[in-house]
């Protein structure tokens, strides 16, 4: 059996659930599917279980991409404070944490049934629990099928996502039907993801839970946030906006004490001569982290034995601190996705594939990757927001 519909949105995500809900309520017969029975999983985790839903912040070089210009008709069409005033218009009460990060205050459980009710409103119809089987194009129609059921529309909306925590039900299929219809990919990679290190740099695992903020650096790319050890590598949200950029064989250069002036040690040791280094970390860095440091550097004695030179070649290699990654926590670590559908293929008006006259793409799927703190959200909302408007 076959029934027609307006559009077809594959994956109640984020960014699904956002462009069924504008396509609704504009009139079109939309269906969305999804193979998980509960929709907006990552929603419902996210932030912690309050949802970092968006970034007031929010700004085109947020965000990482082949193309850096692609994401800015979408984020300026629909705007952190559209998607706030969403909130606000359905009671959520919301506060901002830190770096403009804006949260409910109760649960991120609050945002589905905004956009459930959205959907609602928008008369959209909802297939959920049923794997998705074939996909097929043909006759100026896309036929999806799922189960024993068959969805036609002339229009399809791929928002699958990308293949980060598969265990809630992340998968590639978005990349997989790309290619099915001849557009190109980039390379997807973990990002927003713990990374891991060596045995040469065991040494560091023992200070597992211990955390400190610092500025990491890899490339041109520096985030100046917390660090935190684990028994596996480097976490904390320092390392995962990092991670982000970080590629093998690339090192991750961390300021322990970015507040420092050059020649603070040399001053140190003027002020404090029978201090020890070990004692001298110990009064701005956690305890297990100063002796750890000074166990690497190894200088003997107190301050007052060391010359002013040596003293700046240790606060030179304090502020520039090489690790050497090994990997990541991969996939079923990652928050996100980089890399992704590219938006060589589609207009960044409509998210319609150039090539492929009624196919559209957003959310993760494409190769757009927020930083970290509701910039992903916001892209989900805005990439959804524009198809839904030319669907
Ligand atoms: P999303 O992954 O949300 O949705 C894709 C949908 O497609 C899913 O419902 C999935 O089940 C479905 N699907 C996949 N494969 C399918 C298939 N084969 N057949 C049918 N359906 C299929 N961002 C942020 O801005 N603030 C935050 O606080 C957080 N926090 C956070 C925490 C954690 C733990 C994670 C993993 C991620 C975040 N994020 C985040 C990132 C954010 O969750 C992510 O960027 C968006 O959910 C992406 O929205 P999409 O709709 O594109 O994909």
């Amino acid at each position: 059996m076959t029934t027609d519909y307006d559009a077809i949105v594959l994956g109640a995500g984020a960014a699904g659930m956002m462009c069924a809900a504008t396509a609704g309520q504009r009139g079109k017969r939309v269906l969305l599917i999804d193979h998980n029975a509960q929709p907006g999983r990552k929603i419902v985790i996210s932030g912690g279980g309050r949802c970092n839903f968006t970034n007031i912040g929010t700004a085109p070089d947020r965000f990482i991409s082949a193309n850096p210009h692609f994401a800015r008709s979408a984020l300026s069409r629909y705007t952190p404070q559209d998607f706030l005033s969403l909130v606000e218009a359905y009671g959520i009460a919301w506060h901002e944490k830190t770096l403009g990060q804006l949260f409910c205050d109760g649960s991120a459980m609050q945002v589905v049934d905004l956009l459930l009710a959205e959907c609602s409103k928008g008369g959209v119809e909802l297939a959920l629990g049923q794997p998705t089987g074939a996909v097929e194009h043909g006759d100026g129609h896309f036929r999806v099928t799922t189960g024993a059921r068959t969805y036609r529309a002339p229009a399809l909306v791929v928002a699958t996502g990308g293949p980060s925590i598969p265990k809630l039900g992340a998968t590639g299929l978005a990349y997989e039907l790309a290619r099915a219809f001849g557009l190109k990919v980039v390379e997807p990679r973990p990002a927003l993801v713990p990374l891991t290190l060596g045995s040469d740099e065991v040494l560091f695992r023992k200070l597992s839970g211990v955390s400190a903020p610092v500025v990491a650096r890899t490339g041109k790319a520096e985030f100046a946030e917390a660090a935190l050890f684990t028994h596996r590598g480097l976490s904390g949200p320092a390392i995962l906006q990092i991670s982000s950029y970080w590629r093998r064989g690339e090192t991750v250069g961390i300021d322990f004490l970015p507040e420092r002036a050059r020649g603070w040690l040399r001053e140190a040791k003027h002020a404090s001569p029978r201090a020890t280094l070990r004692s001298t970390l110990a009064r701005s860095l956690p305890d297990r982290l100063a002796e750890a440091l000074a166990d690497q550097i190894a200088l003997p004695g107190e301050l007052a034995n060391q010359r002013d030179t040596k003293l700046d070649e240790v606060a030179a290699r304090l502020a520039d601190w090489r690790f050497h990654p090994n990997g990541s926590e991969g996939f079923a670590k990652a928050e996100v996705t980089v890399g992704g559908i590219s938006t060589a293929e589609l207009s960044s008006q409509s998210f319609e594939a150039r090539r492929v006259p009624g196919l559209y793409a957003i959310g993760e799927a494409v190769d757009v990757t927020g930083w970290l703190g509701g910039y992903n959200f916001q892209w989900a909302w805005a990439s959804g927001w524009a198809a839904g408007q030319s669907l």
